[in-house]
This record gives structure tokens, C-alpha cells and sequence, in this order.
């Protein structure tokens, strides 16, 4: 089956023809259909982070369950899915606590370290999964609580969103933060991330969504998913002064969905008295945030979020029912749909800033 495989650091995507194996007893193999393009995989193959060489990148798919291991009963050949990096094992003290997404027991839903690879080049030699997922390929072989079984009439090249970006933006703003009815938000970075979080928002009834990114075009989308206001970042002397002067002393919630430390510091800024900012940007590990101590005495708060602090089985189909009737929009995040062989080009578009989500799609 054809992957994108990242093999160096800093480096393109390679398609690799790689052998896939069959499922061992609590693994499923799907055949993809659709892929997002996250900035987190463009993170490592910028080198901005470390990772195991060569490896199958990609982490938010969704597709159609080809065959199952023997102790899988929770799908069947022929279930709709979407692959969530969430995997969570369901018996450690994180996941028996309600937060499975802080699940760390990675051995119990792994293949023991003397087993066959999942994924062989023809030399035989492994090759790893962005993840644990590995989600720009023809085919992923999964552990089963990596899926979420979704209904059929859900499309799946738009499902495949929910699989991260959706569920960890949206998830920022309702389950992270708990944004309430009426409050007063501003989400910096309006890609796939950022304008989950500005859905998420509206959903839970914000009074106020104020979007910053730095192009108009990324801005307008904000707009139609739920923005009020808008700040473009690239015109203003300084962005925490405009939106104090917009709100008459600071936001409730402030979102960071980029990465960079000077966002968070923004992100943190524009907070009024007693506001909470969630750093949703994967910060490069080098890099320090510099807050001014003096702000917490305000009752600031600065917290971070990790894939939405989901619980992605009961999420992902809440938020496709959310979707099929019309109150999370996605048609509206995707700006392209390209081949797995375009996907260098799909992350050029994101690197110069002309995307929202680009889609791989599988025949
Ligand atoms: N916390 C998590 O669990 C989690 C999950 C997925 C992704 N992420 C991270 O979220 C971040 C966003 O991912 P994405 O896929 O939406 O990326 P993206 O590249 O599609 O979007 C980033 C947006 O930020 C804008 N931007 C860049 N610099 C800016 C600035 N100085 N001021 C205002 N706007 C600016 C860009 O124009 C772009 O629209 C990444 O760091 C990604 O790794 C985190
Ligand atoms: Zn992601
Ligand atoms: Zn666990």
C-alpha cells in the first residue's frame, strides 16, 4: 500500500510502497478515505521536534474497517471510523478519572516490543506511525481504541477533520476552557485549529468571538464560521492592544492555536481580570514564555489542552451529529482536495499561509 513517509529531519514526504501486516487480536485495518493536513506533522518535518526515523506521517483519518483482530468486538468489517491519537488503554488512574486523553500507558495499546512491525518496507525493515496512526497511507493498522465507530451517512472526507483539528479546537473552547453563553472570546491563529475553536465558541453560545490571524482571506472564514470580530494581526502595531480597545479591558477566554511563544504571550495579554487563556500550539520544547508576574494577581489563567481534552468516542459523534445538522460547519474549512502523491505541495500551501484544511482523498 502507498504511504507518505517522512525518512530525515528537516525533509519532505517520500511515497514509499510499504507491506502492511494483518491485525494482531485488538487491532483494526482500515482502508483510508479521507486525511487532513495538520500543521502538527508539518512541526517534525520541519525538525521542530524529534522523531523516530523513517516514519508514516499523518494522524486525522478516517475510513472503512477492513478486517479485525480476534479479540475485537467494539467494530466489524464494513464500520465507518475515524482514527483519534487519543488512544487510551481505559484502566489507568488517568482514564478511569474521566480524562482519557491524558492516557500514558502507551505498552497496553502498542505491539510488545519482540513482535513483527506493523508496517515493513521490502527489506523487511519497520517502519514507524505518526502517532501510533501513520493516517497518510492507503491502509492504517490500529489498536481498537484508537476508532471511533461513526454512522454511515456521514461523509467520510470530511469526517476524517473531527479525527484532530475539529476535536481539538472545538474541544478547547467547550471542554478545556468551558467557554459559557455569552462570554467574550478571542482565538489567535485561524487554521484548522483556530477555527474549531472560534466553531466551538458559537456553539457553546459565546456573546463575543473575536478571530486574529494575518490575512484577510483566513479572517473572512473565520467570519463565516462564527467570528463577530476580526483583527488582522499584520496591520496592527499591537494585537493585545486592539482587542483590549474592542472589548473595554480584555477577553474572558483567549485561545492560542499557532505555536509561537509570542502568541502565548498575547494570547495571555489580552486577558480581563479573572480570564483564562488554553494554549492549544504545539511551542517548539526549546522555547520559553515570558508573563508578567504581577498578572496573576488578576486572577489570570494560563492552561494548556491536549487534543481538546477529549473523550473521543462520545465526542466525535456528537460533533458529526453536529454536522449533519448544520451547526458545525466543515465544508467550509476545507480550501483544496489533492492526492496522497500531491502532499508536498499541500503542505507548501500551508507554509505560506493560503490553506485552511487541505484533504487527501483515496479512491
Ligand atoms: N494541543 C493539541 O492537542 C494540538 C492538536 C493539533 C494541532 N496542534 C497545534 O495547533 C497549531 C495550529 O495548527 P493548524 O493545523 O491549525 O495550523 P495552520 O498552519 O493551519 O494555522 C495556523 C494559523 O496561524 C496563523 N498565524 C501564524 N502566525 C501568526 C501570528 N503571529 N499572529 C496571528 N496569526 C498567525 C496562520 O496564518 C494560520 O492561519 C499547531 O502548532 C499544531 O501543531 C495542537
Ligand atoms: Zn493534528
Ligand atoms: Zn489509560
Amino acid at each position: 500500500m502507498k504511504a507518505a513517509v517522512l525518512c530525515e529531519q528537516p525533509g519532505d514526504l517520500e511515497i514509499e510502497d510499504l507491506s502492511i501486516d494483518a491485525p494482531g487480536p485488538n487491532e483494526v485495518l482500515i482502508q483510508t478515505k479521507g486525511a487532513g493536513l495538520c500543521h502538527s506533522d508539518l512541526h517534525f518535518m520541519e525538525g521542530l521536534f524529534r522523531t523516530p526515523l523513517p516514519m508514516v506521517m499523518g494522524h486525522e483519518s478516517a475510513g472503512v474497517v477492513e478486517a479485525v483482530g480476534s479479540d475485537v468486538s467494539y467494530v466489524a468489517p464494513g464500520d465507518h471510523v475515524v482514527a483519534c491519537l487519543s488512544i487510551f488503554c481505559g484502566q489507568c488512574h488517568r482514564c478511569l478519572s474521566g480524562n482519557p486523553h491524558r492516557c500514558t500507558n502507551i505498552r497496553a495499546t502498542s505491539r510488545p516490543r519482540d513482535a513483527a512491525p506493523r508496517l515493513t518496507r521490502d527489506d523487511d525493515t519497520g517502519v514507524d506511525q505518526m502517532a501510533r496512526l501513520g493516517g497518510f497511507a492507503e491502509q492504517m493498522l490500529v489498536h481498537q481504541n484508537a476508532v471511533v465507530k461513526i454512522r454511515p451517512d456521514m461523509p467520510l472526507d470530511r469526517a476524517c477533520l473531527i479525527g484532530c483539528g475539529v476535536t481539538t479546537g472545538f474541544g478547547a473552547a467547550v471542554n478545556t476552557a468551558g467557554v459559557g453563553v455569552g462570554s467574550v472570546v478571542c482565538v489567535i491563529g485561524c487554521g484548522g485549529i483556530g477555527l474549531s475553536a472560534v466553531q466551538g465558541a458559537r456553539v457553546a453560545g459565546a456573546g463575543r468571538i473575536i478571530a486574529v490571524d494575518m490575512t484577510d482571506e483566513k479572517l473572512e472564514t473565520a467570519r463565516q464560521l462564527g467570528a463577530t470580530d476580526t483583527v488582522n494581526a499584520s496591520e496592527v502595531d499591537d494585537v493585545v492592544t486592539a482587542v483590549k480597545d474592542m472589548t473595554g479591558g480584555g477577553v474572558e477566554y483567549s485561545f492560542e492555536a499557532i505555536g509561537l511563544a509570542q502568541t502565548v504571550q498575547e494570547a495571555f495579554g489580552m486577558l480581563d481580570i479573572g480570564g483564562t487563556a488554553t494554549v492549544i500550539g504545539m511551542v517548539p520544547s526549546k522555547t520559553r514564555v515570558e508573563l508578567r508576574g504581577i498578572d496573576f494577581l488578576a486572577e489570570k489563567k494560563l492552561q494548556g489542552s491536549m487534543m481538546g481534552s477529549n473523550q473521543f468516542r462520545s465526542d466525535i459523534p456528537m460533533m458529526i451529529d453536529l454536522y449533519l445538522d448544520g451547526r458545525l460547519m466543515l465544508d467550509e474549512m476545507i480550501s483544496g482536495r489533492i492526492d496522497l502523491e500531491q502532499i508536498n505541495e499541500g503542505y507548501s500551501w500551508m507554509k505560506a499561509g493560503t490553506s485552511n484544511r487541505t484533504v487527501i482523498t483515496f479512491d
